[in-house]
């Protein structure tokens, strides 16, 4: 399957932001808490995007972690190696991967391999998780977070009230639970799955209608069956803001649920 997506450094770091202001948990902590990195060990964080987890697993080991992000957005990189720069961190690398390439490290290379909302659009799930695996060490564990299909049912409904449209497939939360699971359980000794539910609280629709824009975004490729052109794009936007403006009115607030799914796999 060809999924032809892509993320820019301004919608991430958006949804990023929308997140740590209006969220309840953080799921970076989650990441960290469940997968408890150790000084000495070597994490790979597939699809690093600007590097968030990469600082986190380095922060909670105070540095005593050799950590490389690998990610093909060149733009994305860029912001990470600014943000290393500035923390000076000596223990990370950022370097170019493309989770649908063969990786270029040796089997048996790295005792963590973290992929937050990314790997799951691997074009083909078994050679990404074949890869995975080979360069996990024996006894290494790999964690995969992704949308479960429950995820942000309020986002959905607004959408679908405001265009009369159906939601175009998400290559995540339609395949996580299901078909992502089954290819590495099928290739890892031991998997289970996870489950982190984070309510977001906007306490007004502005920051709603930011998350929308960050999401349904011309750059990103995944909503383009909705609309034709940037005109197309803004009179969208005008009609969720209108139901979502409604759908505030009636009940005080607008909580949107992230229900998002772990799978946490040791080879
Ligand atoms: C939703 S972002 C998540 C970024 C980061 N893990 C985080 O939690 O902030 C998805 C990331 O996957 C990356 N990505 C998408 N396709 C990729 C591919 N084929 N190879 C490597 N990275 C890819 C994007 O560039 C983006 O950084």
């Amino acid at each position: 399957m060809e999924i032809n997506y892509q993320e820019t450094s301004k919608d991430l770091l958006t949804r990023i932001d929308i997140h740590e202001k209006y969220g309840a948990r953080n799921i970076d902590q989650w990441n960290t808490e469940v997968l408890n990195p150790q000084p000495g060990f070597k994490i790979l964080d597939v699809g690093c995007g600007a590097g968030k987890q990469c600082f986190l697993f380095s922060d909670h080991t105070q540095g005593q972690v050799q950590i490389t992000g690998g990610d093909f957005s060149e733009e994305l990189l860029a912001k990470a190696r600014e943000k290393m720069a500035q923390r000076g961190d000596k223990n990370i690398t950022f370097q170019f991967l493309d989770f649908n390439k063969k990786f270029e490290f040796a089997d048996n290379s790295f005792d963590i391999l973290s992929s937050a909302f990314a790997i799951y659009y691997a074009a083909d799930l078994k050679f990404t998780f074949s890869e995975a695996h080979r360069v996990l060490k024996p006894g290494g564990r790999l964690f995969v977070t992704g949308p479960l299909p429950e995820n942000k049912q309020m986002f959905y409904e607004i959408i679908k009230e405001a265009t009369g449209k159906p939601i175009p497939p998400m290559p995540g939360s339609s395949r996580f639970k299901g078909e992502i699971f089954q290819t590495i359980d099928g290739i890892f000794a031991k998997t289970e799955l996870l489950k982190f539910e984070n309510p977001l609280t906007f306490p007004e629709v502005a920051p709603f209608i930011d998350y929308v824009r960050a999401s349904l975004s011309e750059d990103r490729k995944l909503w383009t069956s909705m609309f034709n052109g940037k005109e197309e794009y803004e009179a969208m936007i005008k009609s969720i803001e209108t139901v979502a403006q409604r759908w505030f009115d009636r009940d005080g607030k607008l909580v949107m649920t992230k229900v998002v799914g772990g799978i946490l796999a040791t080879k």
